[in-house]
């Protein structure tokens, strides 16, 4: 009987899916001890939005979270999510400064880092992936979905392959946009499986109405391990529901090792979590709905409703259509990136740009100078010849890893924050998010401050 694991959602991707990474710490405290009971695969807890939303919103050092869950799940494996040599962000970072944030991330408790690179260049996660290794933790390659003439199943299964060349011990398949169908999910997953001999995992959303079709038919494909999310946070712009899946997977004659009697009590412990979210507004119910729009235009939801918000902003929504059409021409005009932030945002702000202005690349944003200068990394396809030399002139592109022309950074940061920074974790926060780790190092200050008057006072 083939056996299907479960990494749960509801820590990371969930929580930042439906109420944008705002659960914090000691809400999700007590349940930690039950979730390390249920026998997950992994607990998807770290990276992605949540060092920016712990040190931007919630006052949490990131840090001391990820400390706290290890605390709590000596059990569990402990996953993060990490854009390779962009860290959590979208520009690139030095070597120095990604060697030490995956260093750090397996000190303070991660066992698994997913590594990614927007534009699918191996290139940007080479570092990451070798700093995994070398200290022990699981390096898990992850390859962006996309649709597009030259992402085809040929393409996948080389860049899998590539993968297990750089010594990844397994093959993330990540759908960010919940666009991948349950067909394309077989046949994607098994020519992934007949080019390699690693675990393969898949990762989709539930915003289209796809996500359990596609896990279901991944698992008939043999996939190992599928993403869910608690029922209670699940669905919608999260991930299809953990219990709703095991349960269909189980009477379709797959094996799966979780407690039912855990993730029940896990659930009930989340459902009043979402009701309090549902009542102050942080979760707007619109992204538990299904939104099939995303399937007809072959474009990212998000990326959708951006555009509408900005043709909105100016006026002119009646535009819509003229920029959708618009869009898929840009896209190729690029080389075909996957449409996953920051591409998206770029395409769609440049096919905007295209229709409104009334002529083709009269005004070309700076994000597209950088990427088609090669500033974001290798183009997947050809960029279109005339939009480069409109761009570029005479100018070569940079066709180096674009790492390699940064100086270290480690030890400017380290001058740059003085005594602010207690730690290397400090260090580390400061050059992902430079404010948001200021104001979040004053409050700790002052936190400080005020307990040592406290102290003083009660001595008298
Ligand atoms: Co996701």
């Amino acid at each position: 009987m083939q056996t299907i694991q479960i990494t749960e959602t509801v820590l990371r991707d969930a929580n930042q899916s439906l109420i944008a990474t705002r659960l914090p710490f000691a809400d999700f405290a007590p349940v930690l001890k039950r979730l390390d009971q249920a026998g997950y695969y992994s607990l998807e807890c770290w990276g992605g939005a949540t060092f920016d939303s712990c040190l931007r919103y919630l006052g949490e050092d990131p840090w001391q979270r990820l400390r706290d869950i290890r605390s709590a799940c000596p059990n569990t494996k402990l996953q993060m999510l990490l854009r390779g040599q962009n860290l959590l962000g979208y520009k690139h970072y030095p070597d120095d400064v990604v060697r030490l944030f995956v260093r750090k991330s397996i000190e303070n408790g991660i066992d698994i880092i997913r590594i990614f690179d927007a534009l699918n260049d191996l290139r940007n996660i080479e570092v990451a992936v070798e700093e995994t290794l070398k200290n022990g933790a699981h390096a898990s390659g992850a390859l962006c979905f996309t649709t597009s003439p030259i992402h085809t199943l040929e393409s996948f299964a080389r860049l899998a392959k590539q993968l297990e060349g750089m010594g990844v011990q397994s093959i993330c398949i990540k759908d960010m946009a919940g666009i991948m169908g349950p067909k394309e999910a077989f046949d994607l997953v098994t020519a992934i499986k007949a080019s390699v001999r690693l675990p393969v995992v898949v990762h989709t959303h539930s915003t289209t109405g796809l996500g359990f079709m596609t896990l279901l038919k991944s698992a008939e494909a043999g996939a190992d391990v599928l993403d869910t999310a608690i029922s209670a946070f699940s669905g919608g712009t999260s991930q299809p529901a953990t219990e709703t899946m095991v349960y269909a997977l189980r009477q379709m004659g797959f094996s799966v090792r979780l407690d039912d009697a855990a993730l029940k009590d896990v659930n009930d412990f989340f459902k009043p979590e979402f009701a309090k979210f549902l009542a102050d507004g942080t979760l707007n119910p619109t992204v538990l709905g299904t939104s099939p729009d995303a399937l007809n235009y072959q474009i990212p939801g998000g990326m959708l409703s951006n555009l509408v918000a900005q043709l909105t902003a100016q006026n002119k929504l009646d535009q819509l259509d003229a920029v959708l059409e618009e869009t898929p021409r840009v896209r190729a005009d690029l080389g075909y990136p996957p449409l996953v932030t920051p591409m998206s945002q770029m395409v769609g702000a440049q096919a905007a740009a295209n229709v409104l202005a009334g002529e083709r690349y009269k005004n070309i944003s700076k994000e597209v100078r950088s990427y088609v200068r090669g500033e974001y990394g290798q183009a997947p396809g050809t960029v279109d010849p005339a939009l480069q030399k409109k761009i570029l002139g005479d100018e070569a592109p940079v066709t180096c890893r674009f790492a390699d022309l940064l100086e270290p950074g480690v030890e400017k940061a380290r001058e740059a924050l003085g005594e602010q920074a207690l730690c290397d974790e400090d260090v580390l926060s400061y050059i992902a998010f430079p404010a948001q780790a200021e104001t979040y190092f004053a409050q700790r200050d002052a936190k400080k401050r005020n307990t040592f008057t406290y102290a003083v006072r009660k001595l008298d």
